[in-house]
């Protein structure tokens, strides 16, 4: 008999739902974005998330239930992020899922959302399998990891400060590109000359494989201040190019250094144009991205990670779990 995965994805502000059929065929996954909510503030504002997850969610659960052509009744595992993320709208997410997998007398799954994103890349090439190095980028999250099989992870470096996406979120921001920022200013540099501006690779020089942006940031700040008729394509290009420069040289010292030839690159700025252009460029490596609408938060990963925690390594958490906003991988 089939098996149906309920996934529940609401960190931070995309109210999302996913069913998988046994763990890796993707009937639904919807993505209702709050986005448009938030732009005017520059960020999201954790309380109006939350309250939009919760006049959402239900809807959302039954626009997948009837894409996927399933009732409630034939979901066999639950499976909701419950952290890292914003505690209110994790709370939304992890207790309808709670409560959905109480009266359905099913399993429930909580899952670190940063696994979630690596799970995007099982979703889309099962047959790429660990040992890999995966470059997890994201609005809250910059990581090098160790991934040794599915569940053994080992992080390799982090973010001193900001995330790669929140930096081009900030820049973006500057740029009046509205919120998130990410994906215009990718469009916009396109246009752009990215030597037009000689910007920093911050921590390029090091061994380590740790990541600092909040300096680019900064540059590029001073850069607008002292040349207020600047192309704005220039700028985009140009701070883009400094991003991705140093992703990518980080990612192949972290393949160098662990011999494997193997990098999948996941998050949301992997959606990111000129980054999947120059890792793609890298022929002596293995590279896999996953497909735009799973780089970006959703829940058929969070639903993937559920549906292997539960059948290959039998967890099954009790219905005390809790949000935790500050959980690492
Ligand atoms: O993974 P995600 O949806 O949410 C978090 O877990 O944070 O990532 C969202 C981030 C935002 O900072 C957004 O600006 C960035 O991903 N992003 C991009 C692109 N598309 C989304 N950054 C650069 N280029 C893009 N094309
Ligand atoms: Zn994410």
């Amino acid at each position: 008999m089939a098996h149906y995965t309920l996934g529940i994805e609401t960190s931070c502000d995309e109210t999302s739902v996913a069913l998988l059929r046994d763990g890796r065929e993707i009937l639904a996954n919807i993505i209702y974005s709050q986005a448009h909510l938030h732009d005017k503030y520059g960020g999201v504002v954790p309380e109006v998330a939350s309250r939009n997850h919760i006049r959402k969610l239900p809807f959302v659960v039954q626009d997948a239930l009837e894409r996927a052509k399933l009732n409630f009744r034939q979901i066999s595992l639950v499976g909701a992020t419950y952290g890292p993320g914003l505690v209110g709208p994790l709370l939304v997410g992890l207790s309808y899922a709670k409560a959905i997998a109480y009266a359905l007398e099913k399993p429930f799954v909580g899952v670190n959302h940063l696994e979630g994103h690596i799970f995007a890349h099982y979703l889309e090439n099962f047959d790429a399998s660990p040992p890999f190095v995966a470059l997890l980028v994201s609005g809250g999250h910059t990581l090098l990891v160790d991934v040794r099989a599915y569940g053994d992870y080992r992080v390799l470096g982090e973010t001193r400060d900001d995330a790669a996406g929140e930096a081009f979120d900030k820049v973006g921001k500057l740029l009046g590109l509205g919120y998130p920022a990410g994906a215009a200013l990718d469009r916009l540099a396109r246009q752009g000359n990215p030597k037009a501006i000689a910007l920093p690779r911050p921590m390029l020089d090091s061994d380590s494989l740790e990541f600092s942006f909040a300096g680019l940031k900064t540059a590029i700040v001073y850069y607008l201040r002292d040349h207020s008729d600047a192309d704005r394509a220039d700028i985009a290009a140009s701070f883009q190019e400094a991003v991705v420069d140093v992703l990518t040289e980080k990612t192949l010292q972290a393949a160098r250094q662990l011999q494997t030839e193997k990098l999948v690159v996941v998050g949301g700025v992997a959606a990111n144009s000129r980054l999947r252009e120059r890792l793609l460029a890298c022929r002596d490596y293995k590279v896999f991205f996953p497909k735009m609408e799973l780089c970006t938060d959703n829940a058929a990963m969070i639903a993937a990670c559920a549906h292997f925690r539960n059948t290959a390594l039998g967890q099954n958490n009790p219905l005390e779990l809790a949000p935790e906003p500050s959980l690492r991988l």
